[in-house]
Parts: structure tokens; C-alpha cells; sequence
């Protein structure tokens, strides 16, 4: 949670420091939006300017606008998603110590801060916010007064901490250094001419520079217009080889929609086929992106793990049924925070696939981590490049979906099932679960999707239409079955982020079993209806459960594919989306739940792209 960035450099190319800092924010608002700060420090060495304001970034602006903070070269910013008290002007970041000449951000938990600010509050400091955070600045305020640098004070400090942790600092003592350190926490340094930023993921600068580092875990990096060092928490040197990153400028902009959500939305058929793209070698083989698992640990797996939160473990449920299906390896999905406390089963026998969008998300980090004590092989499928889910994984299998910056997931969920079930397919492959013209045609499959997924999205008007006739419902229920049951439940979740409304998803075969008490006269239910070509009896026993809601007066909404011509008689409305095999319809059936959730959340006139009370990526447990 939390978006932080940090920026030095000497006049051009970037001009000032500020404008730097407040673009990188706007990009990473999606991080947290509960108050935004900035903190500059002048030539003068005289002190650090600040300034901070409760809410969006926009009030941020404001601030600025009315009082411009002076000449600097160096600046550091924040977006905050609260989590030690309450969202006001007092909690926001940077908070100050040293009289005003050291300013710091933070993003994580600093979990044994109660201590830390009692040793602090009997030497005499005085808080002025509920943070966490505070005392670290304190703490480096002791170090630099005491003769330290700045970075030597960074590295003391962070090696006293416990929890997570990305810190940026600046001292008014050095104008032109902004040191960082993080544990648990992301941090990603970009390399310019003439001027270096900090970031917590790659979109806060990637309109000024493509070249980035990844910074280690327990790492300290010094930045100035100069150069960029990186050490442990010893001061021990670190070599860190820069990457390109992927992902273009444009990329993280709207491209003329009016929310980032909408556009992402829009980026689906791309984001699949270029998670597709390249990915299968002239031998049918998959080609990783990072990392290698040995070919002999994956022929003598005996089950896999899947490791996931919110939209990203619904995607794992999703592959789960396809994965089991060509390979005939039990596979269980299991929310990531659930899964290390539970003393789950897992061995060298064990593939985990960790999935997270961010690759930040840190009960993902930590069930990881558990697996890997465990001794299982952990494979990530990732969509931010350099992240950490990303670093510690065995191997690698990008996501391509390019920046998703709306909170709510949408394209990363078809990249994320895309990339799954081209980890099934190698499997298949490798074992010999499948034969080279079966796995040939399960890849013809996957390439055709994007084309279907783009008529979907060129034919969801009605749907539109209906969402804002909806705007007052106070519920709205979700069936599917099979793979229709996770993109149920992915589009309850989505109508609860995006539209504050009540929603919640179930396995069809389940309302017979209690939630069909919930039925009453005009309850709206959408209904995954499986293809008709697919088991007949699937399709007719999900008929009946929506025959079974109407009668009981529910108003029914039903997804269906083209050619269904049994559809139309028991629903209110028909969402008709391409013929496609079963297991791939989850690509298609998704789209117009999520649309449906943008829609009615637009007509309610919320933010679909920064939803109350959320952030993009939970780095906290
Ligand atoms: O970055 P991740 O994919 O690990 O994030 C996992 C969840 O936090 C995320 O999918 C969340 O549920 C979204 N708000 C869903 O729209």
C-alpha cells in the first residue's frame, strides 16, 4: 500500500524536482489515496519545505498551488493508504524530526515501533502524529545529529526495525541525496542522466526512464543526480545489474477513456495475446521468463498449490479445473493468508504457483516464503517486472498485461488464467499427459481467445444501458458452475469493490443448500450459464437453477454463449458472448460482469479507479 517516490537531479531534463514527484504519485495513487506529501530540500541547507494534505492527490495540488514549495534538487513523496491512524493532515507523510531537517516516507509496517517510541519518549522526543513511521525519523534524526550521514543513519536505523518497510529520507545537510532502504517492502531505482528516482513500483518514472534496479531485500541505495549506490544494512556494497523495463509510458496513461478501468478493460484481448505471445518454443516447451525449475522436480510433482489473494486466487480456482484436467495433478487453491497459518502439506513434491498481479502482495510474499522453507519449488506468474513475489520465486512466467493502475482488477485476471494454463499445458507436455496434436490444439484454442474477447467487449452496450437502471439495488447475487462458479465469484467481488453494493457469488449446485432463502421478488441474480455444447447436463441442471430463482420472483441476467436458444426464455436480459471450449470461457465470461460492475458503480457516480477504503497493492498482512 502506500505509493512513494523519490527524485534528485540538477536542473534539466526533468525540470523540478516537485512536478517529478507529483507525476510519479499521480501514477501510483492507485497504491493509496487516503493523503498525499511532499518534501523538498532547498540549496540553502537551510531546511526541508513539506507539504501534506489529508485525501486525494488532488487536494495535494492545491496546497501547492496556493504555497510552491522553493528551489531543490532533490524531493521525496508519498500517497498513503493509512495504516497507524487515523486519514489526517497530522498522519500524512513526510513527518519531520531534527527540527525540520529530516523528512521521511514510509510504506509497510514498522511492527515494533510501541517500543521503539518509548525508548524515544523517555530520551525526550515529542510525537506530533499516530504513526508508525515517526519513529524512524526520530531515530535518524539521533544518528545524523550524532555526525552521521545520512545514509550511514538509513542503514542503523533499518537494521533496528522489525515488520516491512520501504523508507525514503531526506537531510537538509545534503540537498542533493535522497537515501532509501527497504525490508519486505517494494522499492525499484530508475537510472537517468543527470538525475535518479525511487519508486515504489516502476510507473512513477517510467515517463522519464525505461533503465531501472531492482533493490534487494535489507538493502540501503543512495541516490544523487550523480550516481546510484546500493549496500546491506552493514554498508557492504551490492551489485545490482539495471534492466529495460517493458512496459511503455503510454502504457500507464488512459489512452482516452475516461477511467484507467475502462481502459484496462479495453486492453484485455491485448493483454492475453501478449501474454501468449513468444511464450512456446518450436517443441511445444514453455520458455520461462526468469529462473528455471529442473524439468526431473516437475516430472515428479504430485500436486500444486496455488497461492493467491482477491481476483488472483479467482483466477487460480479458474485454473485449477483446467490445470487438473490436462494433467491430472491434483491442485488446490488456497488464499494466501490461509495458507501458512494453516501448517499446510507441502514438500519438495509440491509446484507452488504463487499468482499476484503486483507481485508485492504480502500474504502472498509470506505464504512464498513458507513454501519454499517447506522445500516445494515456487513458480510466479507475475505482471510487474522486478517485483519481489517476482525476485524470490524459483521461476518466472510474466503476466504482460502492462500497468494495471485501476484498484479493481480486470486485465490482469485474463492474463493471470492465461498464463496458468500455459504452466498446465507444459505440464501436459512434459509429462506426457497430452499428445503434441492435443497440445497443439489447446494452443490454437488460447490464440483464438483474443479475437473473442474483443467481440465482447464491441457488443456490451445493452449491458451498459442496464447497469444504470440498477443503481439502487442494495444486492445482487452470482451463480456459475464449474468454471463459471470463480467468474461468480470474481463478479461479486468486483460489484462490491467497485459499487458498495452487497454481492455475493455461489457454485449454482449450492443454492439448493441454503442461499436460495435469499430470493425474493426482484432480486437481481446473474447467471454463468455453461455452454450448452459442453456436458448437456451441466447446462440443463444450471437452467434449472435459474428456473428455480425466477420462480421465486428473482429478476435473472444470464451470461450465455451465441447459439443458446434456450437462453433467452428464462432470463430478463442475455449477455451473449463467442462459442468457445469450456475451459476457456472463463475469458470471455468475465468481461461483461466486470463491465457490469464499472457501469453501475459510474451510475452510482463513484470512483471506479480508486474505490473507498481500498489500495492497489496490500503490502501489509
Ligand atoms: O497484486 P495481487 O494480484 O497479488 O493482488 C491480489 C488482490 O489484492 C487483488 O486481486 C484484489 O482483490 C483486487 N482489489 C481485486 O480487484
Amino acid at each position: 500500500m502506500c505509493g512513494i517516490v523519490g527524485y534528485v537531479g540538477s536542473g534539466a531534463p526533468s525540470a523540478r524536482p516537485e512536478g517529478v514527484v507529483m507525476g510519479g504519485l499521480a501514477r501510483l495513487e492507485y497504491r493509496g489515496y487516503d493523503s498525499a506529501g511532499i518534501a523538498v530540500v532547498t540549496q540553502d541547507r537551510a531546511h526541508v519545505d513539506m507539504a501534506k494534505k489529508a485525501g486525494k492527490l488532488v487536494n495535494l495540488g492545491k496546497e501547492l498551488a496556493e504555497h510552491p514549495l522553493g528551489e531543490a534538487t532533490a524531493a521525496i513523496g508519498h500517497t498513503r493508504w493509512a495504516t497507524h491512524g487515523a486519514p489526517t493532515d497530522a498522519n500524512a507523510h513526510p513527518h519531520l524530526a531534527a527540527d525540520g531537517r529530516i523528512a521521511i516516507i514510509h510504506n509497510g509496517i514498522i511492527e515494533n515501533f510501541s517500543s521503539l517510541r518509548a525508548e524515544l519518549r523517555a530520551e525526550g522526543v515529542h510525537f506530533l502524529s499516530e504513526t508508525d513511521t515517526e519513529v524512524a525519523g526520530h531515530l535518524l534524526a539521533r544518528e545524523v545529529l550524532n555526525g552521521a550521514t545520512l545514509a550511514d543513519a538509513m542503514r542503523a536505523v533499518a537494521a533496528r526495525l522489525e515488520g516491512a518497510f520501504t523508507l525514503l529520507a531526506v537531510d537538509s545537510q545534503e540537498p542533493d541525496v535522497v537515501v532509501g532502504a527497504r525490508r519486505n517492502s517494494p522499492l525499484v531505482v530508475g537510472l537517468g542522466e543527470g538525475e535518479n528516482f525511487l519508486g515504489s513500483d516502476v510507473v512513477a518514472f517510467i515517463e522519464h526512464t525505461r533503465t531501472a534496479l531492482e533493490l534487494g531485500q535489507d538493502e540501503v541505495v543512495v541516490i544523487t543526480p550523480e550516481g546510484v549506490s546500493v549496500t546491506d544494512y552493514a554498508g557492504n556494497p551490492v551489485a545490482r545489474e539495471p534492466f529495460t523495463i517493458e512496459w511503455d509510458a503510454e502504457a500507464a496513461q488512459k489512452g482516452g477513456f475516461a477511467t484507467f478501468m475502462d481502459k484496462e478493460i479495453h486492453d484485455e484481448p491485448a493483454a492475453v495475446a501478449d501474454t501468449l505471445r513468444g511464450r512456446i518454443d518450436e517443441h511445444g516447451r514453455l520458455k520461462l521468463d526468469e529462473g528455471l525449475i529442473d524439468e526431473s522436480v516437475l516430472r515428479s510433482i504430485d500436486k500444486i498449490v496455488v497461492i493467491a489473494c482477491g481476483t488472483a486466487a479467482y483466477a487460480g480456482m479458474v485454473a485449477k479445473y483446467a490445470i487438473e484436467h490436462w494433467t491430472r495433478i491434483p491442485v488446490e487453491v488456497e488464499l494466501a493468508h490461509e495458507f501458512r497459518y494453516r501448517d499446510p502439506v507441502v514438500n519438495v513434491r509440491t509446484l507452488v504457483m504463487a499468482l499476484s498481479q503486483s507481485g508485492e502482495t504480502m500474504d502472498t510474499i509470506m505464504a512464498l516464503r513458507h513454501a519454499q522453507q517447506q522445500g516445494a519449488p515456487v513458480i510466479a506468474v507475475v505482471n510487474v517486472q522486478g517485483s519481489t513475489i517476482a525476485r524470490e520465486a524459483d521461476a518466472v512466467l510474466y503476466t504482460r498485461a502492462g500497468p494495471e493502475i485501476a484498484v479493481a482488477s480486470t486485465k490482469a485476471f485474463l492474463a493471470q488464467i492465461t498464463a496458468s494454463y500455459l504452466v498446465g499445458i507444459y505440464l501436459a507436455e512434459l509429462r506426457g499427459n497430452k499428445f503434441p496434436d492435443e497440445i497443439a490444439a489447446l494452443l490454437s484454442e488460447l490464440d483464438s481467445m483474443p479475437e473473442k474477447i474483443q467481440r465482447v467487449l464491441d457488443t456490451s452496450d445493452t449491458l451498459r444501458e442496464i447497469a444504470h437502471t440498477m443503481a439502487d439495488e442494495r444486492t445482487v447475487l452470482f451463480l456459475g458452475r464449474h468454471v463459471g462458479y470463480p467468474v461468480a465469484l470474481e463478479g461479486a467481488l468486483k460489484l462490491k469493490e467497485l459499487a458498495y453494493i452487497h454481492a455475493e457469488g455461489f457454485a449454482a449446485g449450492e443454492l439448493k443448500h441454503g442461499p436460495i432463502a435469499l430470493i425474493e421478488e426482484g432480486q437481481p441474480v446473474f447467471i454463468v450459464l455453461p455452454s450448452p455444447r459442453g456436458r448437456e447436463s451441466l447446462h440443463s441442471k444450471v437452467i434449472s437453477n435459474v428456473q428455480e430463482v425466477r420462480a421465486r420472483g428473482a429478476r435473472t441476467f444470464v451470461i450465455a454463449e451465441e447459439g443458446d436458444v434456450e437462453a433467452a426464455d428464462y432470463a430478463e436480459h442475455v449477455v451473449y458472448v463467442p462459442q468457445s471450449p469450456v475451459l476457456m470461457s472463463p475469458l470471455l465470461t468475465a468481461v461483461p460482469l466486470q463491465i457490469f460492475a464499472l457501469e453501475l458503480a459510474s451510475a452510482k457516480g463513484y470512483d471506479v479507479d480508486q474505490p473507498r477504503n481500498l489500495a492497489k497493492s496490500v503490502t501489509v498482512e
